[in-house]
């Protein structure tokens, strides 16, 4: 059955692949927009297809309620919404400024809480709804330098685990969708580096390891954003969704490393993977 569906951060990525399939699999697509004037990509994907773009940075209280209003307008119902929007910021938790780490979850976990907030009441009303919030591997195990990235997506896990409790009575599906890596604008124009993330010497030889060990395994392993819009689209009339579904390169192995191993085991291994090539020069 078509649906009417909300998709945020449509100007790249995995938003932009996920209007186009949702749209080509027969939904009415509304496709957000955080600055409308960079809708021309999103444009010549969707050609031909029924998908209206909406001006929707979801930090906006004003923007947020009239994309809602707007939708329900046009069509009475809103079926689906999915939180697809989200930044992230790299660089060592001390070295991070107060207004990067705010600015990360304004989008990813209060953005993405004031939206669904929005949408729910004429979901509950209709007794039936699905809400897809685009996670993270990282929303399951924090790496070194992405720990900002990782607690807003650790946020984005628990609210929508304790959402699906209590939605599911009332008829509304929550499904998190976890990728790995996938070649994507967060890797490029998008990808944003604390602005003192080099400026304590202390911190450097761990920042030049994992900088040399993300770029070789993003370029090495990144994959097909398709992948992720595939699923999503999918996830939009699957009967009945679980909490989570994780996909893309070494997830798999990841996760049943999380399930099997102790603690112990999985801190270790980390540990190696990112120790520095050369040791701290200390405070500078
Ligand atoms: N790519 C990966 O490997 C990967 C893996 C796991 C999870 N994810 C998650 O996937 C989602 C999509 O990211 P992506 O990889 O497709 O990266 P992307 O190409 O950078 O797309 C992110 C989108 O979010 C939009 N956005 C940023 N701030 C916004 C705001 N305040 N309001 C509305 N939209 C906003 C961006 O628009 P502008 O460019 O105009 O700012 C852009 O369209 C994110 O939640 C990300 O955390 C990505």
């Amino acid at each position: 059955m078509s649906k009417i569906v909300l998709v945020t951060g449509c100007r790249s990525g995995f938003g932009l692949h996920i209007a186009r399939d949702a749209a080509k699999a027969g939904h009415t697509v509304y496709a957000g927009l955080r600055d409308p004037a960079t809708g021309a990509e999103l444009a010549a994907e969707t050609q031909g297809l029924d998908v209206t773009p909406l001006a929707l940075d979801v930090t906006d209280a004003a923007q947020r309620e009239a994309a809602v209003a707007r939708i329900l307008a046009d069509h009475g119902r809103l079926d689906a919404l999915v939180n697809n929007a989200g930044v992230a910021v790299g660089g060592p938790l001390e070295m991070i400024d107060e207004d990067e780490l705010r600015r990360v979850f304004e989008v990813n976990v209060f953005g993405l809480w004031a939206l669904t907030r929005a949408c729910l009441p004429a979901m509950r009303a209709a007794g039936r709804g699905r809400v897809i919030n685009i996670s993270s591997m990282s929303g399951r195990q924090a790496l070194p330098l992405l720990g900002v990235y990782a607690s807003s997506k650790f946020a984005v896990e628990g609210m929508s685990e304790a959402w699906r409790h209590e939605l599911r009575p009332l008829g509304i599906d929550v499904v998190l969708v976890e990728p790995g890596a996938y070649r994507t604008d967060i890797f490029g124009r998008n990808r944003t580096v604390a602005r003192r993330s080099l400026d304590e010497p202390a911190y450097v030889p761990l920042v030049e390891r994992i900088d040399a060990l993300f770029s070789s395994t993003v370029d090495r392993t990144a994959r097909d954003p398709r992948e992720v819009s595939r699923l999503v689209t999918r996830l939009l009339t699957a009967r009945a969704p679980k909490l989570r579904y994780a996909l893309g390169p070494g997830t798999a192995v990841r996760n049943a490393a999380l399930r099997l191993l102790p603690g112990r085991a999985i801190e270790a291994i980390i540990g190696r993977a990112v120790r520095p090539r050369r040791e701290p020069t200390g405070r500078g």
